[in-house]
């Protein structure tokens, strides 16, 4: 049996994820055969330049040596016990020392995961129901997390955004504007004293990458604070992407718990919540907030997140990334002003958005216009480029990216601007 015609046949959808299908961008999704540095070649033998990296997972690029050796070492010992390794402990111990605020944390397999405990864990801390998210913002696939927003607050009808969720277990998420501080400052005063956490992507990367305003996170911080609501910084994408501290130590602004993902995996499925002592004290086995994982903790995930976080710990790391970030967007920026489009970028993840002139929250992103992403998707593909395959997704600039890469890369984003904007 044909490769594809094997996966659309015993795979739903022909994928085990969505945007993976390229539903929206009518054509036939790429089949990955491996992947080299900043290089991915489908089972045709076309080769990319990957700017997607596992959706920001792979800041070293594929298959790094380190990583690699890491990982087989430890595969070689057993792959997975069901009982503690020391390698948990020393990735726990690296991430505290990138990121104090994690005091103490548990693994998890998934950034879903993370999310999802994080969330139980704020409700048994607090003995409060509600959850704040922000609208645009994606914390993984848990019920309660998928949620269709009104349009403000004075307009909570909220529904579902997936078949299968019954009204009663979104009733208690609260969705709101992003960025938005009038809608923010209502919301505690018409839910006071019942809000257990808000939770954020301190820079959003899955409505294409929006960065909180600075203002904005001060007052959800203050607001946090005076309400005795836990804020929950969800970096499962920002997690050491936007720097060595993370979107916390570029904000300046310490949360209360904070989940990660894909980097701290090397490439491996990972999660991770963690923060203060006191809170994390009720996860069970000490506190009464349940939570386990058959695989959490593998030792061969361990592994080669730390080999990652050792690698990203190198002196001018970010430094060169940002370097790198700045060779190959800069000139875009400057190209597309003036025209029905726009740059966002923090750090080395990125977001062009055709149609807006600015996106600061959901309601900038009704002007997206997708026809337009469809069309510039497709030539980026027939030049060799492989950017994440939505309009609302960051795409990645990895170390492994050459500055011969992204000049190639930065030729053709040029090319397109002059001819088609
Ligand atoms: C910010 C954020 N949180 C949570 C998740 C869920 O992570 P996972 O896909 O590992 O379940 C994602 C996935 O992209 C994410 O971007």
């Amino acid at each position: 049996m044909e490769t594809r015609e094997c996966l659309i046949t015993y795979l739903a959808g022909g994928v085990n994820s969505p945007v993976r299908s390229f539903k929206h961008l009518d054509r036939e999704p790429l089949i990955v055969e491996r992947g080299s540095g900043a290089y991915i070649t489908d089972i045709e033998g076309q080769s990319y330049i990957d700017y997607c990296g596992a959706w920001g997972s792979l800041i070293h690029g594929h298959a790094h040596q380190t990583i690699i050796e890491q990982a087989t070492d430890f595969l070689k010992k057993g792959s997975s016990f069901g009982i503690t390794t020391a390698i948990e402990g020393e990735l726990a111990r690296f991430i505290n020392y990138l990121m104090p605020s994690m005091e103490q944390m548990r693994f998890v397999c998934s950034g879903t995961e993370a999310t999802m405990t994080a969330a139980r864990l704020a409700r048994g801390f607090t003995g409060r129901s509600y959850i704040v998210k922000f609208m645009g913002h994606y914390h993984g696939h848990a019920d309660f997390f998928l949620i269709e927003a009104g349009s403000g607050v004075m307009n909570l009808n909220q529904t579902a955004s997936s078949a299968g969720i019954p009204s009663s277990i979104i009733q208690h998420t609260l969705c709101i504007p992003f960025n938005d501080e009038k809608a923010l400052i209502e919301l505690f005063k018409m839910y006071k004293d019942q809000i257990a956490a808000v939770i954020l992507e301190p820079v959003a990367g899955n409505m294409g990458v929006v960065p909180s305003s600075k203002n904005f996170m001060k007052l959800l911080r203050k607001i946090t604070e005076e309400e005795k609501t836990l804020l929950i910084f969800d970096e499962v994408i920002t997690g050491f992407r936007i720097s060595k501290g993370s979107a916390q130590s570029y904000y300046g602004i310490k949360p209360d718990l904070t989940t990660l993902g894909k980097i701290i995996g090397g490439g491996f499925p990972v999660g991770c919540l963690g923060g203060r002592k006191e809170i994390m004290r009720h996860m069970a086995p000490e506190g009464k907030v349940y939570q386990a994982g058959t695989l959490a903790g593998n030792p061969v995930a361990m592994a080669a997140g730390l080999s990652s976080l050792k690698l990203l710990d190198a002196k001018n790391f970010y430094e060169e990334l940002q370097e790198k970030a700045e060779f190959l967007l800069k000139p875009i920026e400057e190209a597309i002003r003036g025209k029905k489009a726009c740059l966002n970028r923090v750090g080395s993840m990125f977001t062009i958005f055709f149609g807006p002139t600015v996106v600061n929250n959901s309601y900038d992103l009704k002007l997206i216009d997708n026809e337009r992403f469809k069309h510039f998707y497709h030539a980026m593909l027939l030049e060799g480029l492989y950017f994440s395959p939505a309009q609302n997704e960051a795409s990645f600039i990895s170390q492994a990216h050459s500055f011969d890469d992204l000049l190639k890369t930065r030729e053709v984003l040029l090319n397109y601007v002059y001819k088609y904007l």
